[in-house]
């Protein structure tokens, strides 16, 4: 008892208000995967059937997880710990709680890289609705609609080529090749970087407070011009007819368990940090609720019910069935053309898409500086420097290498599976390490509504199970493909046979083939699945094809280089990381939970 409490912690933020820290911590849940992502993943898993593995995830995986962030978060803010790196080793004082922290602090950094980009989407497209960009481009497209062609193909052929070519998925490099992209990215930058730097209360607090109620009122204002649009019960009906045959499909309880992650932001550390700020007696059980339950809100009404309806009412079924980017930046800017009052709308649309992911974007880059301070003991000004230059310097190729999102996709991958990873290490350290029951006892201090016992037991045994088997399943699925697509040589080899293969099958067309049919063609004439291909020893009516079996080739070659080049840089990124937590629990979060200790501050409640 060397110290008094006061002296041995330095003097740390609280959110000012329990108002304040429910909108913050559902303004990091709420972003473009409720607006975006889970129309999309609804849309093409099942319609109304997705719900029921996205309520049981929901269930099993989001608020259980949700209630352990809050709890160990609140614990090592006990401790004058932020970070997760810190908060992790207040709570487990081994090594490998320094390797969880330091995952957990690397997923929201490595998101913000790619998220930040999506932001600067949202706000150009905002800017192209006020100017009245698109309603020019449109009148264009009208005026010169080819003949046999319709206005729905003029339309969204106009919305596509502005996504690819404002954001340079045509080629690399085509970002910096002047235009507003980099302005408003550096710009998005600016945003974020200046709500950080004025602080938790001050700074993410004030900006979700007036965020959160102004990006919801937008919403409901466009969800009321849908739902009195002529027909839209045609378009409910296209999103939320359930096809139940599609439960039995693996894949899709996947796209709802990893919906559920992305979505409310859990497992990756955002919560953990945004918890530790909030007053060691709060009621952690209910504020978590609260922010989920808005969240689900903002994701199923009004997510559920604005894009892939009217997609489906005035575009058709394949754009309504876009994947996310395409639904977000194609799709949605098209129906502005169709839907009264579209260019208003529009512009609304996208300027609430802004607001959700800046107070996104805002809880990605907290636990990094919380790091950088509690770590070592950096000034704010300097902790927002640092944290500016490594962003910038990972948005970079993420920006660069636009050609088909390659970089971006790449770095999405990872991350997902990083998530997966660190929830379940999470859940294993509350359940097993902290201990179930100990846990609950102390997510039930302060709460006005107690967590049944029962849920020590799904901490415990059911959520790390559901989390390993879908875990097991998710790499199973994605990550041999994946390794294969990180391989220049095979991935070229594999373009080069599907360009051949594509000539093959156009060459025989009239003879209607099986598939097999044209398999054996493939192998007679191109060699077996994998083995090089000579050129020379092609038919005639081949060779022509080999210009564009080249090209074709050279591009998957490099697309699989920039996939192994994101790879290794999260690697190299994380190991960083993990030596710097190692660092700075040694030098700096030890003796400052050993002070705290000995002034007699303890992590739990003492219940
Ligand atoms: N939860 C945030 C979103 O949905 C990351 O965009």
């Amino acid at each position: 008892m060397s110290d008094t409490p006061e002296l041995a912690l330095p003097q740390k933020e609280n959110w000012s208000s329990k108002l304040g820290v429910v909108l913050a911590v559902a303004g990091s849940a709420v972003g473009l995967g409720n607006f975006l992502r889970f129309p999309g993943q609804a849309a093409n898993h099942g319609g109304g059937a997705f719900m029921i593995p996205y309520v049981i995830s929901f269930i099993v995986l989001g608020i259980p997880i949700a209630w352990c962030e809050w709890t160990m978060g609140r614990m090592g803010g006990r401790l004058g710990q932020n970070s997760a790196p810190g908060i992790m080793y207040a709570l487990w004082r081994k090594a490998p709680a320094k390797a969880v922290g330091a995952m957990t602090l690397l997923i929201p950094v490595t998101i913000y890289m790619y998220y930040v980009l999506l932001e600067a989407w949202c706000l150009d497209y905002c800017i192209e609705f006020i100017k009245g960009g698109f309603a020019d481009s449109f009148s264009k497209a009208t005026a010169t609609i080819a003949e046999g062609g319709t206005e729905v193909e003029a339309i969204v052929g106009t919305t596509d080529s502005y996504f690819n070519t404002t954001w340079g998925r045509g080629d690399h490099g085509a970002l910096f090749h002047g235009g507003r992209t980099i302005w408003l990215v550096l710009g998005c930058f600016l945003v974020n970087f200046y709500i950080i730097y004025q602080g938790v209360t001050r700074g993410i607090e004030i900006f979700c407070k007036w965020a959160m109620p102004a990006l919801i009122l937008c919403a409901l204002i466009i969800l009321l011009r849908v739902l009195t649009l002529d027909n839209i019960s045609i378009g409910l009906g296209f999103m939320w007819n359930p096809q139940w045959a599609e439960l039995g499909n693996p894949k899709v309880w996947l796209a709802a368990s990893g919906q559920i992650f992305f979505s409310l932001s859990v497992g990756f550390g955002l919560i953990l940090c945004y918890s530790s700020y909030v007053r060691s007696n709060e009621d952690v059980v209910l504020t978590s609720l609260s922010a989920s339950s808005a969240n689900e809100f903002c994701e199923v009404i009004l997510g559920g019910m604005i894009v892939v309806p009217t997609a489906f009412l005035f575009l058709g079924a394949e754009s309504a069935t876009a994947g996310t980017f395409g639904l977000g930046f194609v799709t949605v800017p098209a129906i502005m053309h169709f839907m009264p009052g579209g260019n208003f709308f529009g512009a609304m649309w996208f300027g609430l898409l802004f607001l959700a992911a800046v107070t996104s974007s805002l809880s990605m880059l907290q636990p990094a500086i919380a790091f950088l301070e509690d770590g070592f003991g950096l000034r704010r000004r300097s902790s927002v420097t640092i944290l500016g230059i490594i962003t910038a310097l990972g948005a970079l190729p993420v920006m660069y290498f636009s050609r088909e999102s390659v970089a971006l996709d790449h770095t999405d991958f990872w991350c997902n599976l990083m998530m997966i990873v660190a929830a379940t290490c999470q859940v294993l350290i509350f359940g097993w390490i902290i201990g179930a029951k100990r846990g609950v006892a102390e997510m039930n201090y302060g709460a006005d509504f107690k967590v049944p016992r029962f849920v020590a037991f799904v901490i415990r045994f059911v959520t790390p199970t559901f989390l390993i088997v879908v875990l097991v399943m998710w790499a199973w699925t994605n990550l041999p493909s994946y390794w294969h697509g990180m391989n220049p040589e095979y991935k070229a080899l594999e373009a080069r046979r599907t360009a051949y293969v594509a000539a093959i099958e156009e060459h025989f067309a009239t003879e209607e083939l099986t598939e097999e049919q044209l398999e054996e063609k493939a192998v007679s004439l191109l060699g077996p699945e994998g083995a090089p291909i000579v050129a020379a020893s092609l038919p005639e009516w081949l060779r022509p094809e080999e210009a564009e079996a080249d090209e074709a080739s050279a591009a998957a070659a490099e697309d699989a280089s920039i996939a192994r080049f994101v790879f290794l840089g999260i690697l190299v990124f994380y190991i960083l990381l993990w030596v710097l937590s190692d660092l700075a629990c040694r030098y700096r979060i030890k003796p400052m939970i050993e002070r705290a200790e000995n002034a007699g501050i303890n992590s739990g409640a003492q219940i």
